[in-house]
């Protein structure tokens, strides 16, 4: 997507003076090229897109029309995938909390719902017991040690026998089965070894509980590194694998186990891996000042725009002019603020360069966890813009928020 000065300003006019980009074409590139890099060693691979991650109706539907699973850890996106035609058996539904309506209505739907707690495996039950002639399965999320110094809080604990408890007290019913096993684990280096440990080990758990039949799939969660501008990069203190690289710490461990073309379905769950770089913001400057020493440029927007979750990294950013503009200016180091009233909304501590009114500040690669993020704090949210590389055309897919969105749940 090759933005101009021109083309923003082109779309602040009609839709207004802050705006998201989602760049569709990336997006099924990047979701083409992840599961091609597994495909080429395991073929009995499928994607599971992480709704939570980025859950724009756009990315889900493009998922369903690639083949891809809904991975969802809500009701509400329960709710989004079958609302834009994702059949339910084509629905991962994991998380840890699942209500029992919620539970009972995905599995008798032929939903794949992964438990993470003994409560819920207690639901299932009393629905088998409610229900002897339905056949019911689920699978379990395992929760084992890969040498990460967080104790994860979700699924089953592998070591204190709590994964045993939940597949003896399933088994005890003849009309429950459970088809595979699940495990996400997010670290912060989400290194190739870390997936490769990840990945013997529940081929271990498989090997164990499913010595009479193979399990229908494997479940490997997500939390892969996507794709990163250079600066971005450059702040990690260690190496960012890429897709071939998740690729082969994984495929490869099930190419051995299962030799041939009849082996388990491997998914895998990406959000950051596959959308980060396929939203960008834009804001416009709307004010200028100094106090004392300090460079202040304001925009129509807000580190919650950007940056919701309050990750440490320096955004990646352009700044877009107007060559004839001659608005007042500042040069030097800014502050790049946003309109909230916290002093820490700063969307970009410390630029370097020249800032005016009516530039454009455009923030990349923060496709994730951004706008599900985004409390509505201060301000209404922005629309968002789908851009279609291939017809050169923006349409709008999300209207800009009003005040009246904001409070029409409230009674007043
Ligand atoms: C069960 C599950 N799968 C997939 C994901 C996606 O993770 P990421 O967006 O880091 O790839 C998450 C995120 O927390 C998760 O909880």
């Amino acid at each position: 997507m090759t933005l101009t000065w021109q083309t923003l300003q082109n779309l602040e006019q009609e839709y207004g003076d802050s705006f998201f980009i989602l760049d569709l074409r990336q997006f099924e590139n990047n979701y083409k090229d992840f599961l091609e890099s597994f495909r080429a060693i395991y073929p009995n691979t499928n994607i599971g897109y992480s709704y939570k991650t980025n859950y724009i109706p756009k990315l889900c539907q493009t998922v369903h029309s690639m083949g891809g699973y809904a991975e969802v850890v809500s009701q509400m996106e329960y709710d989004l995938a079958i609302a834009i035609g994702v059949p339910a058996s084509r629905i991962i539904f994991n998380g840890p909390l699942k209500q029992q309506q919620d539970i009972e209505n995905a599995i008798l739907a032929g939903s794949t719902v992964n438990l993470d707690c003994l409560e819920e495996v207690e639901i299932v039950t009393a629905l088998a017991q409610r229900l002897p002639e339905k056949q019911i399965a689920v699978g379990l999320r395992c929760n084992f040690d890969i040498g990460e110094h967080r104790i994860s809080r979700f699924g089953f604990d592998v070591a204190a026998g709590e994964l045993d408890r939940a597949f003896k007290r399933l088994t005890e019913f003849q009309n429950c089965t459970v088809d595979g096993l699940h495990c996400h684990i997010s670290t912060s280096s989400r290194s190739t070894e870390s997936y490769a440990r990840r990945t013997q080990k529940i081929l271990e758990l498989t090997d164990y509980y499913f010595q009479d039949k193979q399990p229908r799939f494997i479940d490997i969660g997500g939390g892969f590194f996507g794709k990163m501008t250079e600066d971005l990069r450059s702040q990690f203190d260690f190496y960012i694998p890429n897709y071939q690289e998740y690729a082969a710490a994984v495929a490869p461990q099930l190419k051995s186990r299962y030799p041939g073309n009849s082996g388990p379905e491997l998914i895998i769950e990406p959000g950051v891996a596959i959308v980060s770089d396929v939203l960008k913001f834009a804001a416009k400057v709307v004010g200028l000042k100094t106090v004392r020493s300090r460079q202040i440029a304001l925009v129509v927007g807000s580190i919650h725009n950007v940056k919701p979750t309050g990750t440490d990294k320096t955004l990646s950013f352009k700044i877009y002019q107007n060559d004839e503009n001659n608005n007042k200016k500042l040069v030097g180091t800014v502050d790049i603020v946003g309109y909230t009233c916290m002093e820490h909304d700063c969307l970009y501590k410390e630029y370097s360069g020249e800032i005016a009114i009516g530039d454009y500040v455009v923030f990349e690669n923060i496709g994730a966890y951004t706008v599900v993020f985004k409390p509505p704090f201060i301000r209404p949210n922005p629309p968002i813009i789908s851009y279609d590389s291939i017809l050169d055309d923006y349409s709008l897919i999300r209207r800009r928020e009003t005040s009246q969105d904001v409070f029409s749940t409230y009674i007043l």
